[in-house]
């Protein structure tokens, strides 16, 4: 099996509003960051091609006796079907963001795999997409158009038993909201969130049976507005993420929209952990692990551009598996021991489950618990959280 890094477009704001110009320009200057001039320019963020995944091994990888019925008993291997929605983040990620080569390790019969991203206008069938169904450019209003989309899959799906099988959905949402806020604060507004993210959760509670979704928390996005390359891909930043880019340092302006992405962080972490989405066959939980993620930096504090390739979108950091290492991880740390990642220059160490719990955790924490996760404790510690890049980028196995 040959290792074959892709850089993708990723992340916040591949706004709709605007029309399609940009994105093809956006592809074209993407071209010219083939691997073969990242390895030139950076030998040491990339990969031979005779990379093998190291062997990861768990003492117990072995599917539940029999069909779990409890959704507080389900086994990485009792997994059927995992699937993705999203923005653009979960797009790029492809699969990636969906652990499925360490599913597939416990469950070598898992369906599910997405081997293309959508893009972006297009409409792929199943066939090309897998069961990666985040679409580019969407917003949280169209997150339950999606999962509506994602339902009538599963219930077709060859191979899955609708009723009986276990299901893992995996989402990432919200970025392109902060990113188009300016643009309509009603249609954009926290309250408007909370309200589409309800609609679309309430859906799959309501109707699929054996299911397990993890909400990932959206990033800090403020640091992306530090990186700056004299290219024409970084100058186009500029209308992926206009509402957060454009404003100048210490506006109003920006201000409210750095106040809207930590309020949306907030208002995930109240909503999941409310306790609504937890029932017998069924659980929505929120992985905390990119809340706090920090782009690499310099000694001297300014971030470690080497990190993104010219177009400041494409991550070229070694082990681009971090994103899906650090949701597995999470999936097998309980309430208020989920890891939060600081920066994606350190490769995340997968872990196993462990032997006294090697269930996915999914009871939410006591309403009077501390809370996990929250951006919002303090300004002094609001400050270190406004970061992370909404940029990776991924490495496929073909
Ligand atoms: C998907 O692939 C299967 C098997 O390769 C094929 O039979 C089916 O017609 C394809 N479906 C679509 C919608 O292209
Ligand atoms: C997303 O939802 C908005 C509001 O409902 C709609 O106007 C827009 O066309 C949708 N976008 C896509 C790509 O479906
Ligand atoms: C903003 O969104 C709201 C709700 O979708 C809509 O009614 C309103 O017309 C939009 N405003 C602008 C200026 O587009
Ligand atoms: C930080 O260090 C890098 C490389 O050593 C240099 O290019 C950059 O200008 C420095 N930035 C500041 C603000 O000193």
């Amino acid at each position: 099996m040959k290792l074959f890094t892709v850089f993708v477009a990723t992340s916040v704001g591949f706004s709709l509003v605007q029309g399609n110009e940009w994105w093809w320009e956006y592809e074209d200057a993407k071209k010219q960051y083939s691997e073969e001039e990242l390895s030139k320019e950076y030998p040491e963020k990339t990969r031979p091609d005779t990379f093998k995944h190291p062997p990861f091994r768990c003492p117990d990888m072995s599917p539940s006796p029999s069909v779990p019925t409890s959704v507080e008993f389900v086994k990485a291997a009792d997994i059927k079907v995992i699937a993705a929605l999203g923005d653009s983040l979960t797009v790029s990620s492809g699969n990636l963001f969906l652990p499925v080569y360490i599913f597939r390790l416990f469950n070598p019969e898992l369906l599910g795999p997405a081997p293309k991203p959508t893009r972006f206008g297009q409409t792929l069938t199943i066939n090309d997409t897998g069961l990666n169904l985040a679409v580019t450019g969407h917003n949280t209003a169209n997150f339950s158009e999606q999962t509506r989309h994602l339902i009538e899959t599963f219930k077709i799906y060859p191979g899955l038993n609708f009723a009986e099988d276990w299901k893992l959905v995996s989402v990432l949402i919200g970025m392109n909201d902060v990113c188009d806020y300016c643009k309509n604060k009603t249609l954009f507004s926290a309250d408007n969130f909370v309200k589409f993210m309800m609609e679309a959760l309430d859906m799959l509670m309501n109707e699929v049976p054996r299911l397990i979704v993890n909400v990932v928390q959206i990033l800090s996005m403020e640091a992306l507005r530090e990186i700056h390359k004299p290219t024409l891909g970084c100058l186009l930043q500029k209308s992926f993420c206009s509402c957060l880019v454009r404003p100048s340092a210490d506006s109003p302006e920006l201000k409210e929209v750095v106040a809207l992405n930590l309020e949306l962080q907030r208002r995930l972490e109240q909503l999941v952990h409310s306790g609504r989405y937890f029932k017998d066959d069924f659980a929505v939980v929120l992985q905390p692990y990119l809340t706090k993620t920090q782009p690499p930096r310099l000694q001297n504090g300014t971030i470690d551009t080497s990190f993104f390739s010219p177009d400041c979108f494409h991550f070229t950091i070694k082990g681009h598996e971090e994103l899906a290492k650090g949701l597995w991880n999470n999936m097998f740390q309980p309430e208020g021991e989920k890891v939060l990642i600081q920066t994606f220059s350190e490769p995340v160490q997968l872990m196993c489950p462990s032997e006294d719990h090697p269930y996915i955790y999914t009871r939410p924490p006591a309403p009077t618990g501390p809370a996990t996760t929250t951006a919002t404790d303090s300004a002094a510690s609001s400050v270190s959280q406004l970061l992370v890049l909404p940029v990776l980028a991924v490495v496929y196995l073909i």
